[in-house]
């Protein structure tokens, strides 16, 4: 897909990863949707994101139904269509499941999965208006392998979301391609702040994980190569810092 010209939607773009995406797209030269729940950061981004092309912020909490197909309609309002949409909100907050209750657990598995699939959901109706699309969802290595992580319901909705991304490739039949990413840890801010302040403790981080540490503009790089190739569907993408991007 040639991205310029095109509207994209980027959930969680208020920060981090998200606001690495909305800028590159932005760059790339696509109008950006900006959709956070998060009302200061969310028009901040769009203010930096429109130095570089056109973005407009909608506020959006996407653990809920109605914001979801609200901010598809923004897009289209906006810009026209919807051709590009990142799920990338997402994240958990302690405690987690087997301390949390049901209604805490709930959101998190809810911030990590039902919104992707929301958003896939609405998605969708606007792309096969257009007959096109290409959707990247930002799972994490959390959702890999055999070891305990210290988010079990975050692990659990990433690698759904691997799933997911693998069982909707048939869509690009339609001319809609689904991916996704697996990023090991990111050095966006809030990540940076937790470094700064267990080195304040004297707990440093282990040498393998400060190798591998991966910039946020380089997942926004894995990010808007997947939009772009056409021969991409139903590919998930493991990003380490040092080594090449891995299809698994
Ligand atoms: N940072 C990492 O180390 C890392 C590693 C692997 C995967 N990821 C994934 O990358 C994605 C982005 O993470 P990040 O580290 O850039 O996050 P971040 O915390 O830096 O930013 C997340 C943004 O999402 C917004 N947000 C949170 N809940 C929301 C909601 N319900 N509705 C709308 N917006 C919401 C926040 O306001 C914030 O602007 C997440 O899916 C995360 O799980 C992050």
């Amino acid at each position: 897909m040639d991205i310029a010209g095109k509207t994209a939607l980027v959930t969680g773009a208020g920060a981090g990863i998200g606001l690495a995406t909305g800028l590159r797209l932005a760059r790339e030269g696509a109008a950006v949707v900006v959709a956070d729940v998060d009302e200061d950061a969310g028009k901040a981004a769009a203010e930096r994101i429109a130095e570089a092309g056109q973005a407009s912020f909608v506020h959006a909490d996407v653990t809920r139904e109605a914001d979801v197909a609200a901010m598809v309609e923004h897009a289209e309002r906006e810009f026209g269509a919807l051709d590009i949409l990142v799920n990338n909100a997402g994240g958990y907050r302690q405690p987690v499941f087997g301390e949390a209750s049901v209604e805490h657990w709930t959101r998190n598995l809810d911030l990590n999965l039902r919104a992707v699939m929301l958003g896939i959901h609405f998605a969708l109706e606007a792309m096969r208006r257009r007959g096109a699309g290409a959707i990247v969802n930002v799972a994490s290595t959390a959702g890999l392998g055999p070891e305990p992580h210290p988010g079990p319901e975050y692990a659990t909705a990433k690698a759904a979301v691997m799933r997911l991304t693998a069982c909707l490739a048939p869509l690009a039949g339609e001319g809609i391609r689904i991916n996704c990413v697996c990023p090991y840890t990111v050095g966006t801010e809030a990540v940076l702040q937790t470094i700064g302040e267990l080195k304040a403790e004297g707990r440093d981080l282990p040498e393998p994980l400060r190798a591998e540490l991966l910039e946020p503009e380089e997942v926004a790089e894995a990010i808007v190569d997947l939009v772009r190739d056409d021969s991409a569907a139903g590919r998930v993408v493991k990003l380490v810092g040092g080594k090449p991007p891995e299809v698994i």
